[in-house]
């Protein structure tokens, strides 16, 4: 999400963090930032200026005298508006420590509270800042930056990679992880912290992966890992021999895979903090009393795409969770209809970007029409975020592949929590339901882990039909929408004729163009409409197309219906789309590459799209 960097013992201290912040540039951001430790002072220079902000830090920063350590950052906001007082680094109330953060701190309300209630000022609604205010605390009585850090951590719950300088100890820079990635390196004299490699790729290609709760010491040419006892061990190492351009892509061939492989991540980031010790649901901007929770009486869903589908898949939890009615409708077909809307309609848009102008315009439509309107967005502040009466992010962190992968696995996971909290406002799902919906959500990060490991089962089914030119996707039940995407995603990459269908629907026309040749891809796994779905299997086999079975692990009686088998772990039919989107994905991707094709820019296509 958001990138950091830090340095100690270079003699240009700032080109190192400006030249690493511009090597991030590639993931877009909202705002950027330095902090010099320079003759015992904490200097700080930031600024909020879209993806032009490296290149402002830079003007801003021309006259800065020389430094060798300091901190940088750019932000992906997920607390608080991008603009310069959220920016990092944050300082203490002193003024004499600087701080970057990338993830987020679950318990940062309480923890700010506290801060506040013994006398701390704090500048910013940043989860990060809470962290530099208790590390001052604790220097109070430790003295120590390493201690202080470590004392700290003890008391934060969420993710995080941290670098924190003091101007006690201006060599010092300690950092620290837990979840979020972190890289630490050194050469000729100088020491490194970075999220991402590219960041620090032109300075050294031997770094050290910081590992879960280990605290670092850098100080000019020396680092020392401790593990979270304080003790030190012998850390992990790896040399880098990636391109700039492979190292921005995690090694990767492509953003595609990458972002398919963030998912987990994606999914967890999304859930973090959202579910409470008790078990109940608490969503950081959800404007929407419970009285107008309990007064809705319909729900309609705008979106386009990908975020359409996720919208889709949405509707069959919601509408069993909460007994609300649910339309989902394209959004720019929506506005166009004359929909009926009244005070008791609640409009959702669903958008990655929060700018896509149909939807956008959707979601005005339904605010003119008296609707309470919300949105759920991967975008903080975006048009749609700033308009909409109340919003829900998704964590997934910048995606750059124009095919979407791991924003819409994170919508779905964002709407789903959302069909629960309204469902527990409205008293519609009792307790047992509730607890079973809420572990279902938290297996998922792990079942999609596993279901990307199996990729090798995907590419092999692909190569087997490379030649294939019409594919039909079926699905039957959340399993419809599943297929509607698989079916886009491959439209989009590969260019190849590609309908998404629901199962029972085929006998009443599609069924005349299935003829041998054809690829019928199908959603066959836990649903009570299974047995339905393979007689549609067997309906398209007598026609003569190649059938690629997408089923449970174990249903070998299902897997012996289709030519092809792709296996995936078995989950509950509201949640199951979301790890049986993965190897529809990789599927896609698969014909894509072997069709020489570029996954990542498909022609004709724009990442958000801002015109009607
Ligand atoms: C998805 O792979 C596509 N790139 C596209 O359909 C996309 O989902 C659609 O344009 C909606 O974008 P949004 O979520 O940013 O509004």
């Amino acid at each position: 999400m958001c990138g950091i960097i830090g340095v100690t013992g270079a003699a240009d201290a700032l080109d190192v963090l400006l030249d690493g912040l511009e090597r991030l540039e590639y993931r877009g951001y909202d705002s950027a930032g330095v902090a010099l430790v320079n003759h015992g002072d904490v200097a700080r220079w930031r600024i909020a200026d879209g993806t032009h902000s490296v290149a402002s830090l830079r003007s801003l920063t021309g006259s800065a005298p020389p430094a060798q350590a300091g901190l940088g950052h750019t932000r992906w906001a997920t607390h608080g508006q991008p603009n310069e007082a959220n920016a990092h680094p944050h300082l203490d109330c002193g003024g004499n420590l600087a701080l970057v953060h990338n993830g987020i701190i679950e318990n940062h309300a309480e923890l700010a509270a506290g801060l506040i209630e013994r006398g701390h000022v704090l500048t910013s609604v940043t989860d990060s800042e809470v962290l530099a205010h208790l590390i001052e605390e604790l220097m109070e009585t430790t003295g120590s930056l390493l201690t202080s850090v470590q004392q700290a951590l003890l008391v934060v719950r969420g993710a995080f990679a941290i670098g924190v300088m003091s101007e006690t100890e201006p060599e010092l820079i300690v950092a620290a992880r837990r979840i979020s990635p972190l890289i630490v390196g050194r050469s000729q004299g100088a020491s490194y912290l970075a999220s991402d490699i590219p960041a620090i790729l032109e300075r050294t290609r031997d770094v050290v992966i910081v590992e879960d709760d280990q605290v670092v010491e850098l100080r000019p040419g020396s680092i020392i890992v401790r593990d979270r006892d304080g003790h030190e061990v012998v850390p992990r190492s790896m040399h880098i021999d990636w391109d700039i351009e492979a190292a921005q892509k995690d090694g990767f061939d492509d953003f595609m895979t990458k972002e398919i492989s963030e998912q987990p991540r994606a999914i967890a980031d999304t859930l973090r903090g959202r579910i409470s010790d008790e078990g109940c649901i608490v969503l950081d901007r959800f404007e929407l009393s419970d009285e107008r929770v309990r007064s809705t009486n319909k729900i309609v869903m705008v979106a386009c795409g990908s975020s359409f589908h996720a919208a889709l898949v949405a509707k069959y939890a919601f509408e069993r969770w909460t007994r609300i009615p649910v339309e989902v409708d394209i959004a720019s077909e929506f506005r166009y209809r004359d929909p009926v809307l009244d005070k008791q309609t609640l409009v959702i848009g669903v958008s990655q970007s929060g700018e896509s102008v149909d939807t956008l315009q959707a979601v005005r439509h339904g605010a003119d029409g008296g609707a309470a309107t919300m949105v759920v967005t991967n975008v903080v502040d975006s048009t749609m975020a700033r308009e909409a009466d109340a919003v829900l992010y998704t964590r997934a962190g910048p995606e750059i592949s124009v095919a979407s992968t791991k924003t819409v696995l994170a919508s779905i996971v964002a709407l789903q929590l959302l069909g629960l909290h309204l469902a527990r406002v409205r008293g519609s799902l009792d307790d047992a339901a509730f607890a079973a919906e809420i572990a279902a959500l938290g297996s998922l990060e792990a079942m999609v882990a596993d279901t990307i490991s199996r990729d090798e089962q995907t590419r092999t089914v692909a190569n087997a039909v490379m030649d294939a030119r019409d594919f039909f996707f079926l699905g039957r039940h959340a399993g419809y929408p599943t297929a509607l995407e698989g079916a886009l995603k491959l439209k989009e990459i590969s260019y190849l004729h590609a309908e998404g269908y629901p199962g029972g629907e085929l006998k009443h026309g599609p069924l005349a163009v299935i003829e041998p040749g054809c690829v019928v891809v199908a959603l066959a796994t836990g649903s009570p409409l299974k047995e339905k779905m393979l007689s549609n299997v067997a309906e398209v086999k007598s026609r003569g197309a190649t059938v690629i079975l997408v089923v449970d692990d174990g249903d070998e009686v299902a897997a012996a219906l289709g030519d092809y088998c792709i296996f995936v772990p078995a989950a509950p039919e509201l949640h199951a789309p979301v790890k049986d989107l993965v190897p529809l994905q990789q599927f896609a991707y698969h014909l894509a590459r072997g069709r020489g094709f570029n996954v990542d820019r498909p022609r004709n296509l724009a990442k958000t799209v801002t015109v009607e």
